[in-house]
């Protein structure tokens, strides 16, 4: 076997980590193995790079057919899986990451009750450090010397300061796709905990976030937490639709097929009857989408203005997500409970008010963009969120946004949205009902801008510029 020294002169100059990978395999029922392939800011900022450059995406084996495809010793170059335990991954992944740091950074506790962190939490949090560590040492292994490590997101916390550890000589990024929890929030946590994820992350050379807000929040924990950050550089990178990619992908076959199928499900095209106008939403079923006040507010316009009855539909699209985790599973019958309530109390013969769908199509989530009179974005909280970037690109006649202010893409879009507090029904109703009543021009002129502003910052711009700021970082 190598010595670390050979595996550093001739590894890779490029690495990637995240949870996720690019790549994901199923066993078939003849034991074949098949892949397929994600897509992403991440994957389009790799492709960019070109294969020369010798990058690696470093990722967990998820699913049974990843650590299946480990096994049998398959899989694509510049993609290396770890087959962390399932149950040390379920811990770290359900537990950690996505029942706790998730929660914390989109404020989703229902305090009275929870976060409450007991000794099954401390049980987790080792497995959390263990599938860390499990990152690490991999990247600390394949790096070449001085490579450049791109680390993502809060699944990975404590791998800048591992990696650092384990090999000095590597420039280590780290960067968060979600929001950061304010200080007094994020001080939930135990104290040695919220300590060792800030010290973690300040392993890093530099520390990406996608809105000056994330970023500031994050340094204002540092400065109450653990006295600064240190020399760790901090900068905002605003990932961008992709705008060729989506323009060209929403006009493919496929895509026609399911507006035409769309097209029949919304009605009210009969001869004589005005076309129907559309609010578009499609997202994960995740918690902090806020998809069930998004009923309520549509529900509230349906009330508040029975003159769009009939002349309106909701489609919205909310896919499958985290299901492992009961809160999960119980948002998502909550979400099918409310649509077949509003069903059942307004729709007539020829009108389904709301059009939900719990299955993920990526060719039809196109379609309802294309269709979109008026797309609706009211997280609770969101590092981003590409939806409200990508509708105005895509949408046919040009849609109106209404968007949360608490959304990152508000930083970029506000000014052209009609924006909400997302916790506010009526405000939200009132803006459904503004963003239909919306004149043509100025709904044009609107999202002419917003379509600018969403693609601003291509995704493999954003990637680019972030290996290009961690490469021309001077020691500090
Ligand atoms: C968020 C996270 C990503 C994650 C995605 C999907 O956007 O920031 O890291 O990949 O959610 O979540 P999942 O748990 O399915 O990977």
């Amino acid at each position: 076997m190598a010595s670390t020294h050979d595996a550093a002169a001739r590894g890779a100059q490029v690495l990637v980590a995240s949870n996720r990978g690019p790549v994901s395999y199923t066993v078939g029922e003849d034991g074949s193995l098949r892949s397929k392939r994600g897509g992403g800011g991440l994957v389009s900022g790799l492709s960019a790079i070109g294969p020369e450059a010798g990058a690696l995406w470093v990722c967990s084996a998820l699913s049974d057919g990843d650590r299946e495809a480990v096994r049998r010793g398959v899989g694509e170059e510049g993609v290396r899986m770890l087959p962390i335990p399932a149950d040390v991954h379920a811990d770290a992944y359900n537990g950690i990451a996505n029942s706790v740091l998730w929660f914390i950074h989109h404020l989703l506790y229902q305090t009275p009750l929870e976060p409450a962190f007991d000794a099954e939490f401390r049980r987790q949090w080792a497995s959390y450090e263990t599938y860390n560590r499990a990152f690490a040492e991999a990247l600390a292994e394949e790096a070449g010397q001085g490579a450049a490590v791109l680390v993502q997101d809060y699944h990975l916390c404590l791998v800048p300061g591992m990696l650092r550890a384990l090999r000095p000589d590597l420039r280590i990024g780290h960067f968060s796709h979600t929001p950061w929890a304010p200080v007094d929030y994020f001080g939930l946590l135990p104290t040695d905990i919220r300590e060792r994820l800030l010290r973690g992350m300040l392993g890093a050379d530099r520390l990406g976030f996608l809105t000056r807000r994330w970023a500031d929040a994050f340094t204002a924990c540092c400065a109450e937490y653990v006295g600064g950050t240190g020399g760790t550089r901090i900068g905002v990178h605003g990932l961008g639709a992709d705008a060729d990619f989506l323009r060209e992908r929403s006009h493919r076959p496929d895509v026609q097929e399911r507006m035409a199928v769309l097209r029949g499900e919304i009605g009210g095209a009969g001869s004589g009857s005005e076309r129907r106008r559309t609010i578009v939403r499609v997202d994960r079923t995740e918690l902090s989408k806020n998809i069930v006040r998004g009923l309520l507010a549509y529900r509230q316009l349906l009330d508040d203005h029975p003159e769009w009855r009939e002349r309106v539909v909701h489609i919205a699209f909310a896919y499958p997500s985290r299901q492992d985790l009961a809160v999960y599973r119980d948002y998502t019958a909550e979400v099918a409970r409310l649509s077949a309530e509003i069903n059942e109390r307004y729709g007539t013969p020829g009108w389904t008010p709301v059009l939900l769908n719990l299955e993920d199509d990526f060719a039809r989530s196109l379609a309802a963009y294309r269709l979109a009179d008026v797309a609706l974005v009211n997280p609770i909280r969101d590092g981003m969120n590409l939806v409200a970037k990508e509708v105005p690109v895509v949408s046919d006649e040009g849609c109106a946004l209404v968007l949360s202010r608490e959304a990152g893409a508000y930083w970029e879009l506000g000014e052209d949205a009609l924006v909400v507090n997302p916790y506010d029904i009526l405000e939200t109703a009132r803006a459904l009902h503004e963003a239909l009543t919306m004149k043509p021009e100025e709904r044009a002129e609107r999202v002419k801008r917003l379509a600018a502003a969403a693609t601003a910052l291509p995704p493999a711009q954003w990637f680019l510029d972030q290996l290009t700021a961690l490469r021309d970082l001077q020691p500090s």
